[in-house]
């Protein structure tokens, strides 16, 4: 089973926010893996999804006032179209636990499961992490704290299904022993070997007061428990029980990630629930680290929600790409800065990479009339070749590891020994010196030719970087296979124009994205605008028709403005200052073509203006009488 397909997956998210810049990052690994896998000719089946029933998503739908299934096609939408396309995921399979082939597959694994004894009826008492939708028992909980997440439980008690995670206790403890690559990396290992040994309460795997889910079959006062209904999209987006040659292709999965802190349920009940079913385990689950702000884990509070869609606008993708796959060692905890993203850019891609290839076009045009030169083997030690082949193999071996940011690094080893070697063989010494003209190509091609490598090995991590730049190296921009990373393969003798820069250096963010309302800008001395600059600004008198809090925030208020014949949503962070009630009637001047942004799952579609200084802060609007939409000039 499951040789003739490669098969990843990555979490199914919770679409109960937009979202951020940490559910990118497992996703872009994933992407990476698959994209590595599919050139080496492999079939690959790369799965994400969205994880949508439950407590945690029935209730912020009814924050909102939106029945969950209209809540979650806003949220999934937004997640499936704009984010994965903007960072260029290219999953084969876009599973929600909503689809129905996942439904008819929960249910009949529930009623196979309950059939064979190891579902059985009960009571359930303990308590209940809501944003985690996890149970604890009384044993692990102190002082109402979530022991996962710190934040605070529920008490359950009710009527519940069971399932027998006691009966493989043993099994799995000895799976774990005898396959010690199947949970990584192996700190992992030693937690859930350890969370084993403290014995294994059986898992409660039905709720009676949460109707936003599976219906147990033959029960549907009870809903199937969020994380059992989940775990099985493996299943179904492998095409279990309905598609048989495609699950006989995929399944077992090659490589499962995820963050740290989900390692539990895929280590523990997940394979249970595989054993149960007779069916293969999965070969590995990586458990990485967590991107943080600041000690604290990315997606804990407001402010800390970094929207990628933005950071793309702002950047370009393969920055974020290249930022997310390189800055953390995968597997450990890393810090997330937007200075620091900016950094990577400029120094890695702009300048190692970047000018690397437009010195080197730049030279072949002076120093052979643009023309790619012949290479001829044996005059002198194979430099770059030796360190092309050597880089080849790590990154082979890394992605294979799952050790992504190595991979990442490898190819920068090969960009830098590329620079040197152009230091020490200055070709432009060569050019001069009679008789050296055969080193002096040599010394060309071998450089462009590292490039070219450099291209191929780059492929499965960035988007648009390797086409950019084999297009300069006037080869076809495509890569399709892995094995174009062979050595000698750049042909000779055709003409390069004149490069463009590859990545524009970019300049520390002014401002930096994030979902925190930006802080009052202090009087400074401003730099002049021209008038035609300042009417680029399409500012607009609007009326407040609607005002209220954002939930969960002390900052942000949703107003609804109408500019006359038009009406707009603009998230402001003002409500430290003002009643939302307060607001309804009040005539403000609207920043009308800002571009848009989304903060707390809101569509943002402007900014209104604000006077602020000394912690005083006051809503700017017209003195006298004017038609709403009047422009402000
Ligand atoms: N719905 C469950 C997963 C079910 S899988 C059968 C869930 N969803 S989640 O929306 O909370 O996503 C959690 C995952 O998002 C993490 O496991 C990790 O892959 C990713 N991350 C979310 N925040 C992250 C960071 N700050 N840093 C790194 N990854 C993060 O749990």
């Amino acid at each position: 089973m499951g040789d003739a397909c490669w098969y990843v997956t990555t979490p199914i998210y919770y679409p109960s926010a937009d979202l951020h810049i940490g559910h990118a990052y497992t996703t872009v690994a994933a992407d990476a893996l698959s994209r590595y896998h599919r050139l080496k000719g492999q079939d690959v089946l790369f799965v994400t999804g969205t994880d949508e029933h439950g407590q945690k998503i029935e209730r912020s739908a009814a924050d909102e006032g939106v029945a969950p299934p209209a809540f979650v096609d806003r949220v999934v939408a937004r997640i499936r179209d704009e984010l994965w396309p903007a960072l260029g995921v290219s999953h084969d399979r876009f599973i929600r636990t909503t689809d129905e082939d996942h439904v008819a597959v929960v249910q009949a694994i529930f009623q196979r499961l309950r059939d064979q004894g190891d579902i059985y009826f009960g009571t359930y008492e303990g308590w209940y992490c809501l944003p985690d939708e996890s149970f604890w028992p009384d044993s692990r909980v102190h002082g109402g704290a979530c022991p996962e997440c710190g934040r605070p439980v529920e008490r359950v008690q009710q009527p519940s299904y069971f399932f027998r995670l006691s009966r493989y206790q043993d099994r799995l403890r000895q799976h774990l022993l005898a396959h010690p690559d199947f949970v990584q990396p192996p700190t992992r290992l030693n937690e859930m070997i350890n969370f084993i040994e403290q014995g294994l309460e059986d898992l409660s795997v039905s709720r009676a007061g949460v109707g936003w889910g599976v219906p147990v079959p033959g029960d549907p006062e009870h809903t199937i428990y969020v994380w059992f209904d989940a775990l099985i999209n493996y299943l179904t987006a492998a095409g279990y029980l309905s598609d048989s040659d495609r699950f006989q292709a995929a399944w077992p999965p090659d490589v499962q990630l995820m963050g740290k802190e989900i390692v539990r349920f895929h280590a523990v009940t997940w394979p249970i629930m595989l054993m149960a079913l007779d069916l293969p385990l999965p070969r590995r689950v990586f458990g990485h680290g967590w991107l943080l702000i600041g000690e604290t884990k990315i997606g804990k509070s407001l402010g800390h929600v970094i929207d990628p869609i933005q950071l793309v606008a702002k950047y370009g993708v393969d920055p974020v790409r290249y930022f997310l796959l390189r800055e953390v060692p995968f597997g450990a905890d890393g810090t997330y800065t937007e200075e620091a993203l900016v950094r990577r850019t400029n120094v890695d891609l702009a300048n190692d990479l970047g000018n690397l290839l437009h010195r080197t076009i730049a030279m072949v045009r002076r120093f052979n009339d643009g023309f790619v030169p012949p290479f001829r083997p044996g005059i002198e030690e194979p430099v770059l070749e030796l360190v092309a082949a050597d880089v080849r193999r790590e990154v082979e071996d890394s992605l294979e590891a799952v050790e992504l940011n190595r991979a990442v690094e490898a190819v920068g080893r090969l960009v830098r020994a590329a620079n040197k070697f152009i230091e020490e063989r200055q070709p432009w010494a060569l050019f001069r010196e009679p008789g050296a003209r055969e080193r002096l190509d040599n010394v060309l091609y071998s450089v462009l030719e590292s490039l070219r490598v450099a291209s191929v090995l780059l492929s499965p991590l960035l988007l648009d970087t390797p086409g950019r730049i084999r297009r300069q190296l006037g080869i076809a921009d495509g890569v399709t296979r892995w094995e174009e990373a062979a050595w000698g393969k750049l042909p000779v003798g055709h003409h390069l124009d004149e490069g463009t820069p590859l990545f524009p250096r970019l300049e520390a963010a002014a401002e930096e994205i994030s979902a925190a309302a930006p802080a009052p800008a202090a009087v400074s001395e401003a730099p002049t605008v021209s008038l035609d600059e300042f009417q680029r600004l399409d500012l607009r008198v609007a009326r407040v028709e609607a005002a209220e809090r954002v939930a969960g925030t002390d900052r942000l208020l949703k107003l609804t403005l109408s500019l006359g014949d038009s009406t707009r949503t603009v998230v402001s962070g003002i409500a430290q200052h003002y009643h939302a009630e307060a607001l309804v009637g009040r005539l403000v001047v609207v920043v009308a073509n800002l571009a848009s942004v989304t903060l707390r799952g809101i569509v943002s579609e402007g900014m209104v203006l604000a006077a602020s200084e000394g912690g005083q802060l006051a809503l700017v609007g017209p003195l006298d009488a004017v038609p709403l939409g009047a422009r402000v000039q």
